[in-house]
């Protein structure tokens, strides 16, 4: 396991805090202690340099644990300027047997309310292992593997390569993003002092796992137009991701961060919620459980369909604007809520970002709005007022409002989608010819192994199949239970 111990986090006398809640965490993630348990001595990813780029929270604490208990090195970065538990962080940073006076954990740069220069300088950081390399006299000094959430870790050595491949020194413009500007501005810095290393990083990766939709996404779009550089395993498609994390993750985080942000009454309110895919499923659920009125929009006429037969109000935002309390986007779309939404909006309404980017909600026109003033009520809730004569409350800056106004999903569900990000990095890892450049998902017997992981602690009485009953329906006794195109 990794001795190089370099990093940069907020505060590492966090790290016994953040210890304990570790402990706490393991004990309500089964899976992964089970796979810790399984390859205790076959060490399956001893070799792997594992760059991470993934919200740091506790759980992503246990799941750091767990590539290093399989034999991994890794650097980690978080995936969100606001994600970070500073807690988690340093105890990840000392590691179970150092102390603050002397870390021996794993590098880690991450730390809560980053700004979007230190953000991509964080993420450089998981490229850079020449100190791992000096220590095991090697000359090359990259990751041979990526853990991605959103895909941003992917992105960079995508685009690092391709202005290397160009020759150019990127220029960023004002028609670019603020945020995309960090970025070609990171880069600029690395092209100046080599010509290929993001060139060589490519080669070297045996791939990458990608945790959500939206990173998902970005894989599908490269590999179509020929531009993906490496294999992929989409870990949000394996059922026991999406349908679970996505879903139930939500269901518990977004009322946790609407709560801990404005303890706002959510009985009784009129509630949008735009996206009824996996993600607008769980905030719908778990707000009409707390007594909202629930109003979805969709602009896929399945889901659109399934939100009226479950019940709710199916509209356009434009429509109900101005009678809604509470917002909530979860689309992976962008320009989903815009100023022009806002400023028909109530006194006060509250507008929550639970899709991968701040793009959902238009922050960069909010930001840019005559006269519009912004009022910080505390970290991670500005109030706006607008030239409505009306504000609004904007949660994270428009950004992933249950990890920036909460901690994110909580552990159980977090176990599930993070065994199978360890069975992914094991497959690309031990198995590499089974994946030339593509993107894929978890076989099923997989995703239905992390299933099983998971029954024990929930106290749940799985039914076996007779032989007979096994022979009728064609199903073996051990599974695969399901065709491929099964959905659950
Ligand atoms: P999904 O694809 O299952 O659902 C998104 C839905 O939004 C689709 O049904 C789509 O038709 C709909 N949609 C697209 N544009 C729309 C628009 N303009 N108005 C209304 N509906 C629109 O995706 P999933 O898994 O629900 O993920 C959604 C987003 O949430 C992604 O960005 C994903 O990365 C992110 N995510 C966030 C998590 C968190 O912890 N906050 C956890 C998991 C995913």
């Amino acid at each position: 396991s990794s001795t190089v111990s370099a990093f940069k986090i907020a505060d590492v006398s966090l790290a016994e805090a953040g210890r304990h809640q570790l402990r706490l965490a393991e004990n309500e993630m089964p899976g992964l202690m089970a796979l810790r348990a399984e390859f205790a001595e076959s060490q399956p990813l001893a070799g792997a340099r594992i760059a991470g780029s993934l919200h740091m929270t506790v759980q992503t604490a246990v799941l750091i644990e767990t590539l290093v208990a399989l034999g991994a090195q890794v650097r980690w970065a978080s995936c969100n300027i606001f994600s970070t538990q500073d807690d988690a962080a340093a105890a990840i940073a000392v590691g179970p047997t150092g102390t603050p006076e002397s870390p021996a954990g794993v590098p880690v740069f991450a730390w809560k309310g980053e700004s979007l220069e230190e953000y991509w300088w964080c993420t450089e950081q998981i490229f850079d292992w020449s100190a791992e390399a000096a220590a095991a006299g090697e000359a090359w000094s990259g990751p041979n593997l990526i853990l991605d959430d959103g895909g941003d870790a992917t992105m960079l050595v995508h685009k690092g390569r391709e202005f290397e491949l160009a020759g150019v020194v990127p220029v960023t413009t004002d028609a670019d993003s603020h945020e995309y500007g960090v970025v070609l501005a990171a880069l600029r810095r690395s092209l100046e002092t080599s010509s290929d290393r993001w060139t060589r990083i490519a080669e070297a990766l045996t791939g990458v796992t990608e945790e959500t939709t939206t990173g998902v996404h970005r894989l599908y779009e490269l590999a179509a137009a020929g531009q993906l550089l490496f294999p992929a395993i989409n870990v949000n498609d394996s059922v026991t991701k999406s349908k679970f994390d996505n879903k139930y993750g939500i269901r518990h985080s977004l009322p946790d961060g609407l709560n801990r942000a404005t303890d706002v009454l959510i009985g009784g309110k009129v509630v949008f919620v735009a996206g009824y895919g996996d993600v607008g499923k769980g905030a719908a659920e778990a707000l009409r459980g707390q007594g909202a009125r629930v109003i979805v929009s969709e602009i896929d006429p399945i889901n659109a369909l399934q939100a009226a037969m479950d019940g709710f109000q199916v509209a356009r935002i434009e429509s109900v604007a101005p009678q809604i309390d509470i917002f909530v986007s979860g689309t992976g779309n962008f320009n989903v809520i815009t100023t022009e939404h806002m400023l028909r909006m109530k006194h006060l309404a509250i507008i929550a970002n639970v899709g991968h980017f701040d793009n959902e909600i238009d922050m960069a026109a909010l930001e840019s709005l005559d006269g519009a003033v912004r009022i910080e009520i505390k970290p991670q809730v500005d109030e706006w007022r607008l030239p409505s004569g009306r504000s609004v409350l904007v949660l994270s800056e428009g950004r992933l409002m249950n990890l920036g106004n909460a901690t994110g999903h909580p552990s159980f569900v977090m176990s599930n989608s993070f065994t199978n990000q360890v069975l992914a990095q094991i497959e690309l890892h031990c198995y590499r010819e089974k994946y030339p450049v593509g993107v894929y998902v978890l076989p099923k017997h997989l995703d239905e192994k992390v299933a099983r992981l998971h029954l024990d602690a929930l106290g749940v009485e799985l039914t076996v199949l007779t032989p007979e009953q096994s022979a009728y329906i064609g199903v073996p006794i051990e599974g695969p239970y399901k065709v491929d195109q099964y959905r659950y």
